[in-house]
């Protein structure tokens, strides 16, 4: 009974949470379900004004992470429609399904590994559920005039397997030797039978991806290697902290695999997986030069042993759109203790604290009144300059403008009040701590730079 109330309030509680995040999401344009006035569309998500920035800048920190502060690391940008025959190489066509099963009484559908107690339905709880079968997560479209077969075409259901493809282009152009990586990040779309937990599981997301290639001697070494990478990532450059992440080893392998991980995070509704890191063996580079025929285009020389060889592929692999609901997840608070007052509920104050280097808004510019409105705008064009995003507001109270900073994570506030004419400093106030400091306007973009990059 005891357990049963337990985990009823905690249900409760992770409702609770996630309600709240979405519809401060909405509220404030981070992120809301695509198609809205038409109802939504199950599993597709807009990224409004204040969600693209965040994730275009979580993006960025990983492409400079993974790509533009290594020598051996370059980067892709493919179509995300290929030739059929890649993914029929890649094993996506025939093999890339799930298991589901309808309920014959409520209708609803359901992956077969997702039932919290096999064979029975978790919305109606009837256990009339039809056999399972096979549903190909591949989405489809037609190239070219005619609708059939033949002009069959898939969107990718993952941004690596162009990276294959292209491999010994890339690798002519750029000189690569062995060991080196291509990256690549971009759409995917997978056609989940049940999309769910926000952005979570969508149809449609952005995947991160890096595929090192090198000789199979070494690669459980830069196996290990990577897994420390990507757990600094996490750690260092997104501030997660690291007893909110644990690694998950996968126990079943694909054959030709050596190694599997994922990075999990502490999600509300429970740990749950960001990235993969997978040793893929020579599995994708022996598929594509039999598919295609093209050997030499899928192998390496080694002038040493005169030998051609296919290279070994390590990958880690992360979803954008999984790491900004970590992102938010983690940053979302409601403070009572800095605003509490007897008997007054509505004084907490949300705050997302997140990390200044990808907020949304890096520094709001505020004028202590309409009528300082001309130096204000001179002064965010000064920030502008200095590569800082920023936001002007003059409605409402100081403290209003703060709560709806605080909402979007915008880290520093920055106040023009009338003082400012005469001493050429204004207020800067810090969303977590809620100090307040008086500084120099010459110093300003400058003294912002070095706490967002600190
Ligand atoms: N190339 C390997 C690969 O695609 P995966 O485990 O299927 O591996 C890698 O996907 C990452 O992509 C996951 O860790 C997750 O972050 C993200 N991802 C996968 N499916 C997703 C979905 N339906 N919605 C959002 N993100 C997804």
């Amino acid at each position: 009974m005891a357990t049963d109330n337990a985990a009823e309030s905690t249900t409760t509680y992770v409702a609770d949470f996630m309600n709240k995040l979405v519809s401060l999401c909405k509220r404030r344009g981070i992120i809301f379900q695509s198609s809205e006035i038409y109802g939504g569309f199950n599993g597709f998500w807009d990224y409004g004004p204040n969600g693209a920035p965040l994730r275009r800048s979580v993006e960025r920190a990983w492409w400079k992470y993974m790509v533009e502060d290594r020598d051996n690391v370059v980067g892709l940008d493919s179509t995300i429609i290929c030739a059929p025959m890649v993914w029929k190489a890649s094993g996506h066509v025939d093999q890339f399904s799930d298991q589901m099963t309808d309920c014959k009484d409520c209708k609803k559908r359901w992956r077969v590994d997702q039932l919290p107690v096999p064979g029975e339905c978790p919305a109606c709880g009837s256990h009339n559920l039809t056999e399972p079968r096979d549903f190909n997560l591949m989405m489809k479209t037609y190239v070219g005039p005619v609708f059939d077969e033949e002009h069959k075409a898939y969107l990718r259901a993952e941004t690596c397997q162009p990276i294959f493809v292209d491999f010994n282009t890339i690798r002519v152009a750029t000189r690569q030797k062995l060991p080196f990586g291509i990256a690549q990040t971009g759409k995917a779309f997978r056609n989940e039978i049940n999309p769910r937990n926000f952005t979570f599981r969508s149809r449609e997301f952005m995947q991160m991806e890096m595929e090192f290639f090198c000789e199979d001697e070494g690669s459980l070494d830069w196996f290990d290697y990577w897994m420390k990478q990507r757990w600094e990532f996490y750690t260092k450059v997104l501030r997660i902290p690291e007893n909110k992440l644990r690694w998950h080893w996968h126990e079943k392998l694909a054959h030709y695999a050596k190694k599997a991980v994922d990075i999990e995070f502490e999600f509300p509704f429970g740990w749950d997986e960001v990235e993969g890191i997978h040793h893929r063996g020579t599995w994708d580079m022996s598929q594509h030069a039999k598919f295609s025929g093209e050997e030499a285009a899928c192998s390496v020389f080694n002038p040493d042993t005169k030998e051609s060889r296919f290279p070994t592929v390590v990958e880690t692999s992360c979803g954008l759109d999984r790491i900004c609901l970590m992102l938010l997840c983690n940053a979302y608070e409601e403070d009572t203790a800095a605003t509490q007052k007897a008997d007054k509920d509505e004084d907490i104050r949300v705050v997302l604290h997140l990390p200044a280097r990808i907020a949304p808004v890096q520094a709001a510019v505020l004028p202590l009144s309409k009528k300082l409105e001309a130096p204000t705008r001179e002064l965010q064009k000064a920030l502008r300059a200095a590569d800082i995003r920023t936001e002007y507001d003059d409605t409402g109270s100081i403290g209003k403008r703060y709560r709806r900073q605080d909402e979007i994570g915008t880290p520093f506030c920055v106040t023009y009040d009338f003082e400012t004419e005469n001493d050429n400093a204004v207020t800067v106030r810090e969303r977590d701590s809620m100090q307040q400091e008086r500084i120099a306007i010459a110093e300003l973009p400058g003294y912002l730079l070095g706490r967002i990059h600190a």
